[in-house]
C-alpha cells in the first residue's frame, strides 16, 4: 500500500518543525571538516512545487511555512531554516518547498555523502531526477528501515539518520523505534531524528516506553501541537525524537517554539521540549 504522497503536505506545520530541526542538526555537522553520511530512510520526492495541484488541494503550506517566510522578527535559531527556504524562491515569493533531500543537498560538501531511500514509483522517479547532478547522492528504491541498518556504521564514524515514515500503517510506530534501537547498537554516536504525527496519544506513549526500555542514551523529544489531543481531527500535533542531538539544540528549540506557536498557533496550541533520556 503506497498511497501517501508528501506533495499534499509539503511546508505544513509538521514540516516546519521537522525541517528546522534537520537544518540545525546539519548546520552543526558541517562545523567540523570531517565528512559525514546523511541517511534518509523515507525521502519523498526531494523538492515540491507549491503551485501544483497537490499542494493547492490541501493548502497545508498556507498554515505552515507561508506564515513564517516573510516575518521580520525571526529568532536567531530559525534564521538558517528561513534563509534556506528563501534560497529556493524568488524574493517575496513562495513557489517551492524543499523536502529533506533538498535540505541535505543545501549543506552538502564534497567530503559528505547522502543515502536516500524511497519506495513510491512516482516519487522515486522525481527524486532520481532531482539528484541527477548531485554526485555524492545514492538514491535507492528499497525499504528505508533495512537501508539504514545496511549502511551503519559509516566509514567516517559521523552520520545523521532521518527516519520519516508516512505512518499509513500502525506498525510504522514500533518499527521506526526498533530500527533506531538496532541502528544504535551498530553506531551509538550517530545522530538519529525520528519524526512522528500526534494522531493517537497512546501510540506516542508506546514509542516513549520503547525508547526508555532500550540502551539508548541522550534522547531529546520535542513536540508542537496545534490542538489539544482528540481522536476527531487526524493529526493534531507533531513531534521528533532526537538521539545524540547537538548540545545546544534544546535551548534553540526553546527559542523557536514560542515563535512557531505565536505565528501558527491558536488558543489550544502548546509545545514541549523534554530530555527523555539523559546522557
Ligand atoms: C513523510 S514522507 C517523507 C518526506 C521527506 N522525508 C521530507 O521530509 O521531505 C514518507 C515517504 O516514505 C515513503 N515510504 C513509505 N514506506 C517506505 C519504506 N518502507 N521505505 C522507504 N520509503 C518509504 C513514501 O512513499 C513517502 O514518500
Amino acid at each position: 500500500m503506497l498511497s501517501y504522497r508528501h506533495a499534499f503536505h509539503a511546508g505544513n506545520f509538521a514540516d516546519v518543525l521537522k525541517h528546522s530541526v534537520l537544518t540545525l542538526v546539519l548546520e552543526y555537522m558541517t562545523r567540523k571538516e570531517k565528512g559525514f553520511y546523511y541517511i534518509d530512510s523515507h525521502s519523498g520526492a526531494g523538492m515540491y512545487s507549491l503551485a501544483d495541484e497537490y499542494a493547492q488541494k490541501t493548502g497545508e503550506f498556507k498554515d505552515g511555512i507561508a506564515k513564517l517566510i516573510n516575518q521580520q522578527d525571526i529568532p536567531e535559531a530559525l534564521i538558517d531554516y528561513i534563509d534556506l527556504i528563501q534560497s529556493f524562491n524568488a524574493p517575496d515569493e513562495l513557489d517551492y518547498y524543499p523536502g529533506s533531500p533538498a535540505i541535505a543537498k543545501y549543506f552538502d560538501r564534497r567530503q559528505d555523502s547522502a543515502h536516500l531511500f524511497e519506495l513510491h514509483p512516482t516519487d522515486i522517479q522525481l527524486l532520481t531526477e532531482y539528484c541527477q547532478r548531485w554526485h555524492k547522492s545514492h538514491v535507492n528504491q528499497s525499504d528505508g528501515y533495512q537501508g539504514v541498518l545496511s549502511l551503519l556504521p559509516p566509514p567516517s564514524r559521523r552520520g545523521v539518520v532521518l527516519i520519516d515514515p508516512p505512518y499509513e500503517l500502525k506498525e510504522d510506530y514500533p518499527k521506526a523505534v526498533d530500527t533506531i534501537i538496532k541502528a544504535y547498537k551498530k553506531f551509538a554516536t550517530g545522530t538519529y531524528i525520528l519524526w512522528y504525527p500526534v494522531v493517537k496519544r497512546e501510540l506516542v506513549e508506546k514509542m516513549q516506553t520503547q525508547f526508555t526500555q532500550s540502551e539508548i542514551k541522550n534522547l531529546l523529544q520535542v513536540e508542537y501541537c496545534q490542538l489539544n489531543d482528540t481522536d476527531e481531527y487526524g493529526m493534531t500535533g507533531t513531534g521528533l525524537f532526537i538521539v545524540n542531538p547537538p548540545w545546544h539544540l534544546n535551548s534553540q528549540l526553546n527559542e523557536i517554539l514560542p515563535f512557531i506557536k505565536a505565528k501558527l498557533g491558536n488558543s489550544q496550541s502548546h509545545f514541549s521540549v523534554t530530555q527523555l533520556i539523559e546522557e
